[in-house]
């Protein structure tokens, strides 16, 4: 009774907040915006293809739907190409069905054009071995919403000419997420950090694979690397080379750049702990609320801001698992660890910290410790909607099956509550890397997720961590496709139940 009361509370708090919030920006409401529709031959039946891109140059998110199939995905960065917009969604794991996968797993990368044209490239999960790559067509619904600002742009050497490196800061401070264009091209940061002398600002993006122009699209280029990126704002851009499945370096570059900075300030702090876990300002309350409402999260700890991939709560606390990391140099914050290891880290509320630093493209650990960090934890004040809860067998115990599949034509951001055991409070909580609806059910994957061990207050990495690749449906079913972190080695393909909480942010 004494816990509803103050659930119900903090959530009174969190929707009053929300609603103070979006006085000053009312953008924060804007739902994503269906701004283009391709045909199979590349031709616009609805919208522009010039109002796409001078989106994606604004610093416009974008989400894509292949209307043949109803499947909407997220996606990792965009380039304009003369009048065509082309993005890379690489977050998709071959399917066997629309909810369950192959067991032979492949990594699914797509290449997707206004020009209607769908490069698909399939890598095995855990080595260089190619599966194929071939093209395409499809209709394609492009969807945009803006970020709310520009905080800076700046020439080669890092003189602003909009802005300044403060705006950007300022934003990072409060939450914001960060993107950043560099001429044609455009990806929202994975990770930020800002300098010690508060001069500077490093964003890091790691979901990129090698990519050449093939008038009038752009494509994979075969034989493919990660191309793991630095972006500061005195101009520098750091990237690092790694080649799909492998621990073999592909070459490392530094130039300079001129870019614009975008800061999206649909964010606010809501809790704050000292390495003991002790409370500064906020309230645990609200953060979990929050979480379990389909919000969002962000995590700020020593100078870095990043968004966890996979969000726990275990016995009240919340961990956020963050594994699109990978490690800077120590000596200068710009340039990447030439060694080529994953920065994983999971904060939890109680104050613990779990590092582990893996090789990029093979197992083998270089580090892994567990100590403890203070943290503060921002949560996005963007409207998420509940649209459905699923029991186990599937059956809808709130909302509608309906209004999901509505949400995923609309090109809506979908976050889901797992629980696998309804009788206790703790569960995962996901954001869909593509969604697929078949009839009445809608299936979500999540691939950005690695295996933990739960403890009564936090999760932890576990030994010999593997791939926990996710699909969630409707129907209550859980597909899990495991495969050690780096290596072909698969662990298991199973599927279990779940009661699922969705929202939808339109
Ligand atoms: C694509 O749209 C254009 C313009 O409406 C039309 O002329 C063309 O036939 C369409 N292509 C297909 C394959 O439907
Ligand atoms: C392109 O964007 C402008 C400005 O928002 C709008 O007025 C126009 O209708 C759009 N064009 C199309 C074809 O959607
Ligand atoms: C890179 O990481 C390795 C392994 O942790 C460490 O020994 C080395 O000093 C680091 N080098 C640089 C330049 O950061």
């Amino acid at each position: 009774m004494e816990d509803q009361f103050r659930y119900v509370f903090w959530l009174a708090v969190l929707v009053m907040i929300t609603a103070a919030r979006s006085i000053t920006s009312c953008s924060c409401h804007d739902k994503w915006k269906h701004v283009l529709t391709t045909n199979t031959t590349g031709q616009a039946t609805f919208g522009s293809k010039a109002n796409l891109t001078t989106a994606v140059l604004s610093g416009s998110d974008v989400r894509i739907l292949l209307t043949s199939d109803s499947y909407l995905t997220s996606v990792q960065n965009v380039k304009t190409t003369g009048v065509n917009v082309c993005g890379q969604a690489l977050m998709h794991i071959s399917k066997a069905s629309y909810d369950s996968f192959q067991d032979k797993a492949y990594w699914w990368f797509i290449s997707v054009c206004t020009t209607g044209q769908v490069q698909m490239n399939r890598y095995y999960v855990g080595n260089h071995v190619s599966n194929g790559i071939n093209k395409m067509t499809y209709e394609i619904k492009w969807f945009i919403r803006d970020f709310t600002e520009k905080a800076l742009s700046h020439n080669i050497n890092g003189a602003a000419n909009f802005g300044s490196v403060t705006n950007v800061i300022d934003d990072v401070d409060v939450g914001s997420d960060v993107r950043v264009v560099f001429d044609d091209y455009a990806a929202t940061m994975n990770s930020v950090q800002i300098g010690d002398n508060k001069d500077l600002v490093i964003g890091q993006a790691v979901w990129h694979i090698s990519q050449k122009t093939v008038t009038p699209n752009i494509e994979f280029q075969g034989n493919d690397y990660w191309w793991f990126t630095n972006w500061a704002t005195d101009g520098t851009l750091a990237a690092s080379r790694w080649q799909i499945g492998d621990h073999i370096s592909r070459g490392e570059s530094t130039e300079a750049q001129g870019l614009t900075w975008f800061t999206d300030n649909c964010w606010m702090l809501v809790y704050q702990h000292d390495a003991a876990g002790n409370r500064v300002q906020g309230s645990l309350d609200l953060l979990r609320s929050a979480v379990l409402q389909g919000h969002r999260v962000k995590v700020m700890f020593d100078s870095i801001s990043a968004e966890p991939d996979e969000v726990s709560v275990q016995g009240g606390h919340v961990s956020s698992v963050l594994i699109s990391m990978v490690v800077r140099s120590p000596n200068d914050i710009r340039a990447f660890n030439q060694s080529g290891m994953w920065d994983w880290r999971i904060l939890t509320t109680t104050g613990t910290e779990t590092t582990l630093k893996v090789n990029v493209g093979e197992y083998v650990e270089q580090g892994r410790t567990t100590g403890t960090k203070a943290v503060s934890w921002f949560i996005d004040s963007r409207p998420w909607v509940q649209v459905l809860v699923n029991s186990k067998t599937g059956s809808v115990l709130s909302g509608s099956k309906a209004a999901l599949v509505s949400a995923v034509h609309s090109g809506a951001r979908v976050r889901y509550v797992l629980s696998f055991d309804p009788s206790t409070s703790d569960v995962a909580v996901h954001e869909a890397d593509n969604l697929a609806v078949s009839g009445s059910e809608v299936s979500a994957a999540h691939i950005r997720s690695v295996s933990l061990s739960s403890f009564p207050t936090e999760v932890k990495f576990q030994p010999k961590p593997y791939w926990w690749f996710t699909q969630s449906t409707t129907t209550g079913k859980v597909d899990m496709s495991r495969w050690t972190v780096g290596e072909h080695e698969g662990r298991g393909h199973t599927s279990a139940t779940a009661q699922i909480t969705w929202f939808a942010n339109y």
